[in-house]
């Protein structure tokens, strides 16, 4: 190569080193003075490639502070499941009746501000409708399970992109949860409810999702070997959802991040479904900080694993969290307070995302 022509190469190499050390020094400036105040968690994953976002309430548009809410919610996130409004006691009311009107105004809202929609869920034990409740034939549940699917997922084909199609089928003691679907239909309820969501929507994400799945465990192993044996089979699952309701004692992470390998190593994608920490009613400053640190570690590892695509809160306010009525003594577990203001949490998760991005940034 001609003296003029490498030295017009080694010329534009120099000057992008220099553009890329400059760039990198007013990033490097701004977040190490802490400047991420222009930054969201929404804005910061989105440079990040991922999904970050929550459970959006029943009702939020009716609500009283419904305009804080939405407002907070549109800033903040980029991917939304609708908490209850999507589950067959509030989509499909009668055998012969389906009601859609407060789903699409979850689905409204999402693609409005351009989030995802994460559809929950199409299988589950749990907030079944009274008609449901009666002695089936194998026969006659399956044909019921089918047509709920093709037509909750037909309906919104296009718009929720990803599903929870079946929600919680295996128990803590990591065996078949015994629920009304394996009593009457067997194990192949799983496979077919894939089969058929796919067959109903084939660009939709297709996932299994649990709780208490986080870590190597009995019940982890089950759900490990479950989908695994999907897979081989070639029933259309694309990931697993990983729900991470988990309390201020957090969780082994060196297990959730080998468990998240052997997940990701299927060839599947990771979702974060529905996460929150739960600290005591009575709060200290000790505890938040605490709650920090937790949210901070689970991103953390999150972000080291590339199949992770989305990381979601079961909601964002405190002021609307299932916890205090589930968990007596428990309150706190999401990372805005009651008034909206941002916890300890949101701005460790923001570090931590602020920090991935600027690895990406350098190349790392
Ligand atoms: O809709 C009725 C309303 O008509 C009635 O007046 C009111 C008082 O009884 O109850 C309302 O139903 C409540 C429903 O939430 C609201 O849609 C149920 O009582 C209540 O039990 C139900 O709780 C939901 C819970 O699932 C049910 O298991 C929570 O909001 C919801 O956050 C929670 O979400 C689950 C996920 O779907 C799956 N993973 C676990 C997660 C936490 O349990």
């Amino acid at each position: 190569m001609e003296l003029n022509k490498l030295s017009l190469k080694m010329g534009v190499k120099s000057v992008k080193k220099l553009l890329v050390a400059f760039l990198l020094s007013l990033l490097t400036l701004g977040l190490a003075s802490n400047g991420l105040e222009g930054e969201t968690l929404r804005s910061l994953a989105e440079k990040l490639g991922i999904y970050v976002g929550f459970a959006s309430i029943n009702n939020f548009w009716v609500l009283a502070d419904g305009s804080t809410y939405m407002e907070v919610a549109k800033r903040e996130f980029n991917i939304l499941t609708p908490e209850n409004h999507m589950k067959w006691d509030s989509i499909h009311p009668e055998r012969d009746r389906y009601d859609f009107s407060k789903a699409e105004r979850h689905v409204k809202f999402a693609l409005e501000n351009g989030m995802v929609v994460h559809g929950h869920t199409l299988v589950w034990h749990n907030q079944l409708p009274p008609w449901l409740n009666k002695e089936w034939t194998k026969e006659e549940l399956l044909q019921v399970l089918e047509e709920h699917i093709k037509t909750v997922v037909g309906y919104f084909k296009g718009k929720v992109k990803i599903w929870d199609v079946v929600n919680e089928a295996v128990s803590d003691a990591g065996r078949y949860r015994e629920t009304i679907w394996y009593k009457v239909i067997g194990p192949e309820y799983i496979e077919k409810a894939f089969i058929w969501a796919r067959e109903a929507d084939p660009d939709a994400t297709l996932i299994y999702n649990d709780y208490n799945i986080e870590t190597i465990n009995p019940k982890s192993n089950f759900v490990y070997q479950l989908v695994k044996e999907l897979k081989e089979k070639g029933v259309p699952i694309d990931g697993v959802g990983f729900q991470m309701h988990i309390d201020i004692n957090g969780i082994n992470y060196e297990s959730f991040r080998n468990n998240l390998k052997r997940f990701a190593d299927l060839g599947l994608k990771l979702y974060i479904t529905e996460m929150d920490v739960r600290i005591p009613k009575n709060a200290t400053q000790e505890h938040l900080q605490k709650q920090a640190e937790i949210y901070a570690k689970i991103f953390e590892i999150c972000l080291e694993n590339p199949a992770v695509e989305a990381i979601q809160f079961w909601g964002f306010t405190d002021k609307y969290s299932w916890v205090p009525g589930f968990f007596t003594g428990y309150d706190h577990a999401l990372i805005f307070d009651r008034d909206y203001n941002p916890k300890p949490a949101y701005f460790a998760i923001k570090q931590v995302l602020a920090k991935k991005l600027e690895e990406k940034l350098k190349g790392k």
